[in-house]
């Protein structure tokens, strides 16, 4: 299965987002990951349609938006037309997870669901048919440069053999914490596109860091 590597921009300098793009296209970057915070579901507050729209004019790369919200349905539109190619909602806040996700699709983009570290994969049992893909969240939502939590290792593992048990193609997307020494055993127990905020804009060299990391999950295969 090929890697996708999405570096998280949160981690980037907010005042040079479009550098930031530039700097991880040129080391092959595949997705743009856009961490979308409300100061309700998490504590931080980060950013809105408006600038979705502007990322999406500086770049051909999928807008992958993970929106950390507490009512998503209310904005899946704006986003979608503000640019976004991926949409992941959180089963934490919604009592109506399988209407979202249809309704996502039916916007014309891919549907996701986040799941937080004390959410089991069970969570989504019922809606694998709905999904394009699964993020697992390997850190608690709501702050770039965190460490792996380890249990995350067999979440992954877990959800890979409930999407196959459920006949879902659904990829399993890993968010948190990932860097280069531990993307070879992120990608072993299952997952296809790897997250990566601080390991890719907090070393200096963005384009670099995306190369290493795509070596690093090339080592898996
Ligand atoms: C955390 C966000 C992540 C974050 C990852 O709430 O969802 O996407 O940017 O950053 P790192 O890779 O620094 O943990
Ligand atoms: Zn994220």
């Amino acid at each position: 299965m090929s890697v996708r590597i999405a570096p998280s921009i949160l981690s980037a300098d907010f005042a040079r987002l479009a550098d930031a793009i530039a700097h991880i296209e040129a080391g092959g970057a595949d997705l743009v990951h856009v961490d979308v915070m409300d100061g309700h579901f998490v504590p931080n507050i980060t950013i809105g349609p408006p600038v979705v729209a502007a990322l999406k004019r500086v770049t051909k790369l999928p807008l992958d938006v993970h929106l950390m919200i507490t009512d998503p349905d209310r904005y899946l539109e704006a986003f979608v037309q503000a640019g976004a190619s991926m949409l992941t909602v959180h089963a934490e806040v919604l009592p109506h997870l399988h209407r979202t996700l249809t309704q996502i699709r039916s916007l014309g983009v891919k549907a996701g669901v986040a799941i937080n570290p004390s959410t089991p994969v069970s969570a989504i049992s019922d809606v694998t048919a709905q999904m394009d893909h699964l993020l697992v969240m390997s850190v608690n939502p709501g702050f770039g440069g965190q460490t792996f939590i380890p249990h995350s290792l067999a979440k992954i593992t877990a959800a890979r053999e409930l999407l196959a048990a459920n006949g879902s193609q659904a990829v399993i997307e890993v968010d948190g914490g990932v860097d280069c020494e531990n993307a070879k055993s992120i990608i072993r127990a299952g997952a296809s596109i790897l997250v990566a905020g601080a390991s890719i804009f907090g070393t200096g060299d963005a384009t670099e860091a995306t190369r290493a990391l795509r070596r690093a999950a090339g080592a898996a295969a």
